[in-house]
């Protein structure tokens, strides 16, 4: 076929498809309110930008807090404000359970089997159930303390080494809390581990990277003629037997005394003893194991660089975090009970989730017909919520652009799903199950570079200089990647409280 014909097919299909469903959606539902739609590419234009957190919440703010665009053919329904999420969540959780799923999530999450893909119902309930209870609850995470001793001991001496040179803190942070979830979740047994963590990237890339046919469900043939299926199948080979293996040498160790049992032992070991109330396959805990290590690493570090972006542009917010955990210290390494003490670093983290966390939630989508404030949802229909939208709601929050910690000083608000102005880990069925992981590692890592080392910027730069600008892609980060300065930290002490003692 030579390539006008091509091109004239692709272009007909299009006209064809989106004209047909404009026109049904428009003609048959009481859809709510939104931007004009442009033929053929509907809101494409208003979405797909690099902020799309900043470009929805200001069409909220014209079309309102529940709001409908047409991304191609995917009708699709965004809501922006605290109370609209909480009426959701209140009538309409179950219903919306579900995740719009695609070509890639099949392929290398073997058809959409692991927590996050896989849709609401028995399977999913017991899948995450485990995941909560073996890998993510406190106590899990608490019996993890050694796994992160032992990597903040090493990353320090790597850091002492870089001592007054500019170093890559977003590769410094990815790469340290991608060695804590891979050891808990594959325990220190793995041999192709670097060809591993290449391929996850690998994976990253695919999800994060523009595709037309998840705005065109029907032109799936294009992932065909372009090469790009048969790409993702044979990356999902590669990983698929770097799964295998592991899974083989877990099997291989079971039964040798170990102090630890990581996650695919634990799953290994239910599967094999018929625990499972729904039998699991050695897909199944491929899937769930390959979203442990992305899901686990990218929000995470994301949000170690956000929160060390605002301290270096709120020097005296840094100065009272170290003073703070350094007043709090007991021995020579930082334990989990200090950690538990450290006060304003806790609120330090909320509020960097509240200006920095996932900026829209992981999408859902509704099983059933539905009405939403008076309005005609249809089912299938694809829900956004604008989690950055309500975390600077101006209704909810005082002056909420800036980054001031204090503001939770004497505030019960949490980041748990039940406060709807604070949902940086999502809220109701689908929350997110690694919050208390999250959580231990963000503080953990903070409190040990905060501790150990002062931080400067580069010669030359202020900081009001540092660049904000947002990119996203899998998570959102800094557009461009922090670079900052080791340098010792003074020989002064605290009194409790944080106050600064001379020497
Ligand atoms: C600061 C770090 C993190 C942030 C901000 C974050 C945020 C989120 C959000 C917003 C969702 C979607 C929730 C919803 O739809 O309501 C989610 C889902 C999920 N997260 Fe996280 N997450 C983080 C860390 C982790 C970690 C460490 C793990 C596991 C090791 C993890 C595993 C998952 C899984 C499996 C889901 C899917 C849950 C479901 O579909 O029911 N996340 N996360």
């Amino acid at each position: 076929m030579d390539p006008f014909t091509l091109f004239f097919m692709l272009v007909s299909f299009l006209i064809f498809f989106t004209c047909w469903k404009l026109i049904t959606t428009k003609t048959e539902k009481n859809l709510p309110p939104g931007p004009p739609k442009l033929p053929i590419i509907g809101n494409i234009h208003q979405f797909h930008t690099q902020s799309p957190h900043r470009a929805l919440r200001k069409l909220a703010r014209k079309y309102g807090p529940v709001m409908h665009l047409q991304l191609g053919q995917v009708s699709t329904i965004v809501i922006s404000t605290p109370q609209l999420v909480q009426e959701m969540m209140k009538t309409h959780d179950l219903n919306f359970s579900d995740r719009p799923t695609n070509i890639t999530s099949q392929i290398f999450f073997y058809n959409n089997q692991s927590v996050a893909w896989s849709p609401y119902g028995n399977y999913f309930r017991q899948i995450k159930k485990t995941v909560k209870l073996e890998l993510l609850s406190a106590t899990k995470v608490r019996s993890f303390s050694y796994i992160r001793e032992d990597e903040l001991k090493r990353v320090v001496k790597s850091v002492e080494t870089c001592i007054g040179t500019p170093i890559n803190f977003r590769t410094l942070a990815s790469q340290t809390v991608n060695n804590l979830v891979c050891r808990a979740t594959l325990g220190d047994v793995c041999k192709d581990r670097n060809i591993l963590l290449d391929t996850m990237t690998l994976i990253m890339k695919t999800f994060s990277s523009f595709n037309v046919v998840n705005l065109y469900p029907t032109l799936q043939f294009l992932n065909i003629i372009t090469g790009k299926k048969a790409k993702w199948l044979k990356i999902h080979k590669q990983l698929d037997g770097i799964l295998e293996t592991i899974l083989e040498e877990h099997r291989i160790q079971e039964g040798s005394s170990q102090d630890h049992e990581d996650l695919v032992n634990v799953l290994l070991r239910l599967k094999d003893t018929g625990a499972f109330e729904f039998p699991i396959s050695d897909n199944n805990i491929k899937a769930i194991i390959l979203e442990m290590l992305i899901a686990g690493t990218s929000s995470s570090s994301m949000t170690i660089e956000w929160a060390f972006c605002e301290l270096m542009r709120h020097p005296q917010v840094m100065q009272k975090v170290q003073s703070d955990i350094r007043a709090t210290v007991k021995g020579t390494t930082i334990t989990d009970s200090d950690i538990q003490n450290m006060h304003y670093l806790k609120l330090v983290v909320k509020e960097t989730l509240r200006l920095h966390g996932v900026p829209i939630l992981v999408p859902r989508q509704n099983q059933k017909d539905c009405n939403l404030l008076g309005y005609h949802i249809p089912a299938k229909t694809k829900l956004l919520i604008n989690a950055w939208a309500c975390g600077t709601d101006p209704d909810s929050w005082e002056d909420p652009g800036s980054f001031k910690p204090e503001r939770f000083e004497n505030s019960s608000i949490s980041y748990l799903g039940a406060d709807f102005e604070l949902i940086p880990f999502g809220t109701g069925r689908r929350i997110c199950p690694g919050i208390n992981f999250a959580i231990g590692t963000v503080e953990c890592i903070l409190s040990n570079l905060l501790y150990h080392f002062d931080w400067n910027l580069p010669d030359g730069v202020n900081p009001q200089d540092i660049d904000m600008t947002e990119v996203t892609a899998i998570s959102t980060l800094p557009k461009y990647p922090l670079q900052i300065v080791p340098i010792s930290r003074p020989l002064v002490s605290y009194a409790p409280g944080g106050t600064l003692v001379e020497p």
